[in-house]
C-alpha cells in the first residue's frame, strides 16, 4: 500500500483500490497514522486546531480546486521530506560532534593522569636526589669541620706556644698573666703540653701533597708476587708464534674453503663434533687442523679425548703427551690443560692396564689441582686396584 498525507490531503492506493479525500481542516500529519488490515483502512488523525468539524471532507470540491491541492500536497511533502533529511544531517552531525568532544574529553583526562604521574614520579626523584645531596653535604662538613678542628687546634697550640715562649723569654716577670690567660681560655691540656715542649723547635705545618701509584700491568689474573713472569712471558710468545705458524705450502690442501684453512674454526667444528657424539668426524677435523698447525697444544688435547672415546688408547696417550710437550713452560694460564691432559693420559694407561704410569699422572693432575675431588677419588681407585693386582697375584 501507499500511503500520502499532508495538512489537507490523504490519499491511500492499494492497486486496484484508490482512496482519496480532502479534509474538512488541517491534521497533524507527523502524528496521524493509518492502519491497513482484513481489507480494512483504519485512520487515526489528529486536529491541529481544536474544533467542531461539519464532515471529515471538503464538500463539493471541482476538479481544479482537488488538482492544485493535489500539486500543493506533492509539492509540500517534498518540502517536508527534505527538511526532515536536513534535520537528520544536522542532529547526525550533531551527535558526530558530541562524540568527537566526548572522545577529546576523555583523551584530555589521561593526558592529565598521566602527566601527573609523571610529575609525581619526577618530584619524587627530585627529592631523593636532593636528599641524598643534603646528606652527602653533611657528611661533607662534618669531615670538613673535624678536619678545621684539628687543624684549628694544632695551630691554636703553636701559636700560644710560640707566644708563650716569646712572653717566658722575654718578660720573665709576667708568669702571672699566663696563669689568667690559661684560665680564661680553659685549655688545660694545652697547659700541660706547654710545659714539656716549652723548648723545643717548631715544625713547619705539614703541607698536602698527591702520591702517584703506577701498577705493573699483568696479562695473567695471578698476583705478580705469585708468577714467575719470564716463564708466562715465554708461554706467551710461544702461543702467539703457534698462530703464526701455518704450513702454507700444503698443495693438496689448495682446494679446501677459506674457512677450512683455519685451524680455529676446524678446532670449533671438531668440538661440535665431539659434543655430538660424532668422535670419527672430530678426529678429522683435528687432524686437518694439525696439518695446518702443528703447534697447537689444545687440538691434540682435545684429539686425545676423542681417541679415549674410541678407544684407541695408544693414539690417545701419544696426544696426550704431545700436548704435554706444547704446554710449556707451566704457568697458570695453561694450568687447567695441563690437568686434561694429564687426565686423559692416565685414563688411557690405566684402560691398557698399565696402572703405575696411570696413577703416576694422577698424580701429576692432582698436584696441580689439588681440590679436585673427582681426580682425587679416582686417583684412590687405581691405588686400590694397584694393590689387589699386587695381593692377587
Ligand atoms: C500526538 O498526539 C497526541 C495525542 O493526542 C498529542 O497529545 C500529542 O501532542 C501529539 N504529538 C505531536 C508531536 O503532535
Ligand atoms: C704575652 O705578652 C703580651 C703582651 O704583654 C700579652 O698581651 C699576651 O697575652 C701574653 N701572652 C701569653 C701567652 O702570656
Ligand atoms: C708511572 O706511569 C707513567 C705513565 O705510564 C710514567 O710517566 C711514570 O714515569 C711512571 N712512574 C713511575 C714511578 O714508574
Ligand atoms: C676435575 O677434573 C676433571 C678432569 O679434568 C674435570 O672434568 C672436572 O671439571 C674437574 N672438576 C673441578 C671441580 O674442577
Amino acid at each position: 500500500a501507499n500511503i500520502f498525507c499532508t495538512e489537507r490531503y490523504l490519499k491511500v492506493s492499494v492497486p486496484p483500490f484508490l482512496f482519496e479525500a480532502v479534509l474538512y481542516a488541517p491534521i497533524d500529519e507527523t502524528n496521524s497514522t493509518a492502519k491497513i488490515g482484513n481489507g480494512i483502512v483504519f485512520f487515526t488523525l489528529y486536529k491541529k486546531e481544536v474544533a467542531m468539524w461539519e464532515s471529515l471532507t471538503v464538500a463539493n470540491v471541482n476538479k481544479e480546486e482537488l488538482q492544485h491541492l493535489r500539486e500543493n500536497a506533492v509539492l509540500r511533502a517534498h518540502e517536508k521530506a527534505k527538511e526532515e533529511t536536513e534535520a537528520k544531517k544536522v542532529t547526525k552531525q550533531e551527535h558526530k560532534k558530541y562524540a568527537l568532544e566526548a572522545t577529546m574529553k576523555l583523551e584530555e583526562a589521561e593526558r592529565r593522569r598521566i602527566e601527573g604521574l609523571k610529575e609525581q614520579e619526577r618530584q619524587k626523584v627530585t627529592k631523593e636526589l636532593e636528599l641524598w645531596r643534603s646528606q652527602q653535604n653533611d657528611v661533607e662538613k662534618q669531615k670538613r669541620v673535624q678536619n678545621e678542628g684539628e687543624l684549628h687546634g694544632e695551630v691554636e697550640q703553636l701559636k700560644e706556644k710560640k707566644r708563650e715562649k716569646m712572653n717566658k723569654t722575654r718578660i720573665p716577670s709576667q708568669e702571672i698573666s699566663k696563669t689568667k690567660l690559661k684560665d680564661t681560655k680553659g685549655r688545660g691540656s694545652y697547659s700541660i703540653f706547654s710545659e714539656n715542649l716549652k723548648e723545643e723547635q717548631l715544625p713547619a705545618p705539614r703541607s698536602a701533597g698527591t702520591i702517584k701509584i703506577n701498577f705493573t700491568s699483568r696479562v695473567f689474573p695471578t698476583a705478580l708476587r705469585e708468577s714467575r713472569v719470564a716463564e708466562e712471558e715465554e708461554w706467551l710468545q710461544k702461543q702467539a708464534e703457534a698462530r703464526r705458524i701455518m704450513s702454507a705450502d700444503l698443495s693438496e690442501l689448495e682446494d679446501l674453503k677459506e674457512e677450512e684453512k683455519n685451524p680455529d674454526w676446524l678446532k670449533d667444528k671438531g668440538n661440535k663434533m665431539f659434543a655430538t657424539g660424532n668422535y670419527l668426524a672430530a678426529v678429522n677435523a683435528y687432524n686437518l687442523a694439525v696439518r695446518l698447525n702443528n703447534k697447537l697444544p689444545l687440538l691434540y688435547l682435545n684429539r686425545a679425548a676423542c681417541h679415549l672415546k674410541l678407544r684407541n688408547l695408544h693414539k690417545a696417550i701419544e696426544d696426550s703427551s704431545k700436548a704435554l710437550e706444547l704446554l710449556t713452560p707451566p704457568v697458570p694460564d695453561n694450568e687447567n690443560a695441563r690437568v686434561k691432559a694429564y687426565v686423559r693420559r692416565g685414563t688411557a694407561f690405566c684402560q691398557l692396564e698399565l696402572y703405575a704410569e696411570g696413577l703416576q699422572d694422577y698424580e701429576a693432575a692432582l698436584k696441580i689441582d689439588p681440590k679436585n675431588k673427582t681426580i682425587k677419588k679416582d686417583a684412590e681407585k687405581i691405588r686400590h686396584t694397584i694393590q689387589g693386582t699386587v695381593q692377587n697375584s
